[in-house]
């Protein structure tokens, strides 16, 4: 365990193993956090994955006999955090479980179902916006943050020490033996929490900015997420907050970024000629093949890209299985104020380039060009006529 103020500990679990969380790849691992508060009603906010339970009591135990935590805090129903409460309920059954409206009826689905769904044998102590429970000297206040990003999200305020306890907001997945962002180096942590927003975040804008606006007020000296690092350097916290309120405005980078997966070179061609002609026009662009990099890296890119070009092969009237997995994705996570371009090869018939252009215009990506499909080996003349679209991203990015 570790003292992250006094009286208050991270007994989290540190996940160094997990690569894929939910599809989203995780090469630095990730932490479920889980936080003590020492005071005449100990309170835990949190708990871990399920297979994180043993270490999570571990470091309990270091502190305080479990049998007297009067409080365990679900600010989210989802099992990387809530998946260890039943099991710390067994030890401390005096224990009330603090959740929102949402919270109770999804800890109900999960973990009371039938028959003891209407005979719950958990004690729950349900809160809603604003409220406040007195742990002793110190008091926690519950802010509902609804889609951020689940309907039961809400977050902890201890106003005492300042410390606002976020859950899965300003979190990182990064495994580590540091618990502060300042120790394992701001610009890593940044990387991971724009990764992070970009996969988990990013489809619920308007109601972050509604979660920032309502914590606008308060004076936070602490963030303590409930994935990877502790943000509690000043500057940090601006920064971080700062660049939650430009993600949520859906607000890009002046940058391009071609995306594109190729089956006999056509479209990697395509692509190639692309990228070339926007580097020589100055144009800040990036080129992600889709074989080789996970949808989730591709998507950290959307989220900072203005322009996102999406290339490639049709394969049986479809365009190629890693293309058509990540425009699913890109669907779901719907980036806003981007521009985009659709482009391709094709055998003998087109027809399948119309999945493209509906996943483009469903994700609300606007063309900015006339798409450009051509069959089996672009000629140099076809690979030439790209100009026109370069010269038209350039224009766009330069705001004319
Ligand atoms: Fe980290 Fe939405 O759970």
């Amino acid at each position: 365990m570790v003292e992250i103020k006094k009286g208050i500990y991270w007994t989290g679990y540190i996940d160094w193993d997990l690569r894929n969380f939910h599809g989203y790849s995780t090469p630095s691992g990730s932490t479920y956090n889980a936080y003590l508060i020492l005071d005449e009603k100990p309170t835990l906010i949190d708990t871990v994955k399920y297979y994180g339970f043993e270490q999570m009591l571990h470091r309990i135990k270091q502190i305080i006999d479990p049998a007297k935590i009067r409080y365990i805090v679900s600010n989210h129903t989802e099992m990387d955090h809530s998946g260890s409460i039943g099991e710390l309920l067994k030890l401390c059954p005096k224990a009330e479980v603090i959740c929102s409206p949402k919270g109770h009826e999804g800890l109900m689905r999960h973990f009371l179902s039938a028959p003891e769904k209407d005979k719950p044998s958990w004690n729950f102590k349900v809160v809603n916006n604003g409220e406040t429970v007195s742990l002793g000297k110190r008091t926690l206040q519950f802010f509902l943050t609804p889609m951020v990003h689940w309907p039961d999200s809400m977050v902890s305020f201890c106003e005492e020490e300042k410390i606002l306890f976020s859950n899965d907001a300003f979190g990182q997945h990064h495994a580590s033996s540091q618990r502060f962002v300042d120790e394992a180096g701001l610009d890593i942590i940044l990387k991971e929490a724009a990764k992070y927003y970009a996969n988990i975040v990013m489809p619920y804008g308007p109601q972050v900015l509604k979660a920032l606006e309502a914590l606008g007020t308060l004076k936070l000296e602490m963030i303590c997420p409930s994935h990877g690092l502790i943000w509690r350097e000043k500057t940090d916290i601006q920064k971080i907050v700062s660049l939650y309120q430009k993600w949520a405005n859906y607000e890009s980078d002046v940058k391009a970024v071609i995306i594109y997966d190729t089956m006999w070179h056509s479209t990697e061609k395509m692509a190639l000629k692309l990228y070339e002609l926007l580097d020589v026009k100055g144009v800040d662009v990036k080129l992600v093949n889709l074989k080789d990099t996970h949808i989730s890296d591709a998507m950290t890119e959307v989220m900072s890209s203005r322009v996102v070009c999406i290339g490639s092969p049709i394969l049986n009237n479809r365009v190629l299985p890693a293309v058509g997995g990540f425009l699913t994705y890109l669907k779901g996570l719907k980036p806003k104020n981007r521009f985009g371009f659709a482009f391709g090869s094709y055998g003998w018939a087109k027809v399948g380039f119309k999945e493209l252009e509906q996943a483009l215009e469903e994700a609300g990506i606007k063309a900015i060009a006339d798409a450009k499909y051509f069959q089996y080996v672009p000629a140099k003349s076809e690979l030439d006529s790209l100009n026109e679209t370069a010269d038209k991203i350039k224009q766009l990015l330069d705001g004319k």
